[in-house]
């Protein structure tokens, strides 16, 4: 085998509650921000909403057993916060924690190591209409939740995960009106930032003070920055970009603090909260590895716009696929290193890494998806480069198990499935690249 991977590799795959568990007022579940907006604005969701997901919340014991044909060591899910509870002060939802236990249960018993997110962008209602995380109070509100959650599934759950893709999910958010609840403007942005960093730190600390067993992280994207030619310009375009779009997060979440290179941008600094740097280095509670999400590259170039002063672009020689992310490869090598590099020898899991194709409503031709298994393959290769080269990356989960509700933009448009759903029976089949996935699982590597 040319590409073995370690021992004990964690092959994965990741989903997420908001966009497959549907039942979306079922046992005292309330509002999220997919529930609500993809009423208010339908054409902004392709016009679908959660509710016409695949069924998880009644169908896990049967995905769990295609998890468990699939050869699958660990699987990355998220708990609702609107399922848990239903207003920022309220009392538990006993039915939604029975839920998660049914299912982590199962999980465990099918000797999958469950992996969780505790945030994956769907904002309860309740949080928004306090203010969001742009109100002080987040922070409080968030490790309440957290504490739940950890007393009521920590014995089991070995990888926690805070927040998913939180700058992703500020800068579309709550800055730059692009997903729900559609908030813009950089003071509000950066408030919300700093709230949910803080939010993570408490969390962090609740975890370690109940003296559980399993690890605590959180997942961002990270794309690495290439300048579009070898000018000081360029350069600083790059590094500033990754610096702010990804940096922002990962930054203080391994050292307690936000990136110099954004801080210095006089348009960040003006919106920056009082004392953050003082804040963030008391609150700082260190992590036990860094969960990256890596779809696509991204290269930048100078502009002097008097903001952030880059603007980026994907040469016209890089292919996309449907959905309109990047292929390349070479990314997630360089990325992992660079992340090596820069924040030290910390653990990595590659949280996401998947492919966008377009649905035809064709089963046939849609089931047929030997490009899936190529982009995978594709990816490991490079992956397992890196491990070779002494990059500490104990696991890698495909986005996604199954057909998937994009709360983003693309409603039910795009597959990433492993597995196709039928939407009008939610019957399951596993697609080609299912059986490409089992292939590598089982021989632990790839040629
Ligand atoms: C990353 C997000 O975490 C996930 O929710 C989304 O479906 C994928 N990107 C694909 O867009």
């Amino acid at each position: 085998m040319k590409y073995s991977f370690p021992d004990n590799f964690l092959w994965g795959a990741a989903s997420s509650a908001c966009q497959i568990e549907a039942a979306c007022a079922t046992d005292g579940k309330v509002e999220n921000v997919f529930d609500h907006y993809s009423r208010v604005y339908p054409e902004k969701f392709a016009n679908a909403t959660p509710d016409d997901e695949v069924d998880f919340y009644h169908r896990f014991p049967e995905d769990i057993q295609l998890m468990k044909k699939l050869g699958l060591k660990m699987f990355r899910f998220s708990i609702s916060w609107a399922r848990i509870y239903s207003s920022v002060d309220g009392p538990v939802n006993q039915k939604g924690i029975d839920y998660y236990n049914r299912m982590i249960d199962c999980l465990v018993e099918n000797g999958i190591v469950p992996f969780f997110d505790l945030f994956h962008c769907d904002l309860p209602m309740f949080v928004v209409d306090a203010g969001g995380p742009a109100n002080p109070d987040f922070p409080a509100w968030f490790e309440r939740y957290a504490r739940t959650c950890f007393a009521a599934f920590g014995d089991r759950i070995q990888y926690w995960s805070t927040m998913n893709e939180p700058s992703i999910n500020i800068f579309g958010a709550f800055c730059g009106g692009t997903c729900a609840p559609y908030l813009t403007g950089m003071d509000t942005g950066m408030q919300a930032c700093f709230h949910m960093m803080l939010g993570h730190y408490r969390a962090v600390r609740a975890y370690r003070e109940m003296g559980l067993k399993g690890k605590i992280g959180s997942v961002n994207h990270f794309e690495p920055v290439y300048p579009e030619t070898d000018s000081d310009l360029d350069r600083v375009a790059a590094d500033r970009c990754k610096a702010y779009y990804s940096g922002i997060w990962l930054e203080p979440i391994v050292y307690g603090r936000y990136p110099k290179i954004v801080t210095d941008i006089p348009y960040v600094a003006e919106h920056l909260p009082e004392n953050y740097a003082e804040r963030l280095a008391e609150e700082f509670a260190p992590s036990d590895f860094l969960g990256i999400n890596y779809y696509n590259p991204n290269f930048a170039r100078w502009k002097e716009d008097g903001k952030l002063c880059y603007e980026t672009f994907i040469p016209d020689h890089i292919s996309k696929d449907a959905y309109g992310f990047a292929c390349y490869p070479r990314g997630i090598y360089d990325a992992v290193h660079y992340l090596k590099e820069y924040y030290g020898d910390m653990e990595i899991v590659i949280t996401e890494n998947g492919y966008g194709s377009a649905r035809t409503g064709d089963l046939a031709v849609d089931a047929d998806d030997p490009y899936r298994a190529e982009y995978m393959q594709i990816h490991l290769r490079e992956l397992c480069n890196a491990i070779k080269d002494g990059v500490n990356v104990s696991g890698y989960c495909c986005w996604t198990i199954l057909d998937t509700y994009e709360g983003g933009a693309g409603g039910y448009l795009y597959n990433f499935g492993l597995i196709q759903v039928d939407y009008k029976t939610l019957e399951r089949t596993p697609r080609k690249s299912f059986y490409a996935y089992q292939k590598i699982i089982e021989d632990n590597g790839l040629n």
